[in-house]
């Protein structure tokens, strides 16, 4: 929980300078009106666990992980989510989130490091980190890491696709509607991809 992980995806680090929204050709991400390759170098930023807020906030302001993160020579972030906190968790605000599992320590880091976030709800907690990433220069993969908030991955954990006790796919698509809808207008947040890994 008090950890940030960031694990380098992509080795390759490239230039700032392209348009938003990306584009594709074949196999390659590319900035449109250049038709240059547009290479991510991703850090992996976890919000998907049991409290629904990204980790790390009861230690530093969020700012300062996405100054942080952008001087480390990131252009992006894979952000996680879990589709019910959208579905059915969204007005859950952040302080009762963190109250309901006991987790009073990491609340008061939060109060004391991000007073702004603890009275939102986790839903706009989420797009909170998301405008101070976007603040920085750095692009956002939205990543729907699971459907059930908690620690990923196993293969009997009942969170990953069809068939499994937690994926209900009208559940699922009523997420990615409320996701899009929320962050159509942020062309910084340039895929919503799924990784169940
Ligand atoms: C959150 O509150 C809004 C407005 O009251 C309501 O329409 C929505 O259904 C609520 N969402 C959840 C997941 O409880
Ligand atoms: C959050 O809400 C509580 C209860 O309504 C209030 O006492 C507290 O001052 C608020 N905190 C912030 C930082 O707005």
């Amino acid at each position: 929980m008090q950890r940030i992980l960031i694990a380098l995806l992509l080795l390759s680090f490239s230039t700032l300078c392209y348009s938003l929204p990306l584009s594709t050709t074949s196999r390659w991400i590319i900035d449109e009106p250049t038709g240059a390759r547009v290479k991510l170098a991703c850090a992996n930023w976890a919000a998907h666990l049991e409290p629904m807020l990204a980790e790390g906030l009861d230690k530093k302001p969020v700012g300062s992980i996405a100054r942080h993160v952008a001087q480390m020579g990131f252009n992006c972030v894979r952000l996680t989510w879990a589709t019910y906190m959208f579905t059915r968790h969204a007005n859950l605000t952040v302080a009762r989130s963190f109250g309901s599992l006991g987790l009073q320590d990491a609340a008061n880091g939060i109060a004391r490091y991000n007073p702004g976030l603890l009275n939102l709800s986790v839903v706009e907690a989420h797009r909170a980190v998301v405008e101070e990433l976007v603040k920085e220069g750095v692009m956002v993969i939205l990543d729907n890491h699971l459907s059930q908030p908690m620690w990923c991955c196993g293969d009997h954990d009942g969170n990953g696709f069809f068939g499994d006790m937690y994926f209900d796919p009208k559940e699922w698509l009523q997420a990615l509607a409320m996701v899009a809808k929320i962050y159509k207008d942020t062309p910084m947040v340039c895929s919503f991809f799924l990784i169940i890994s």
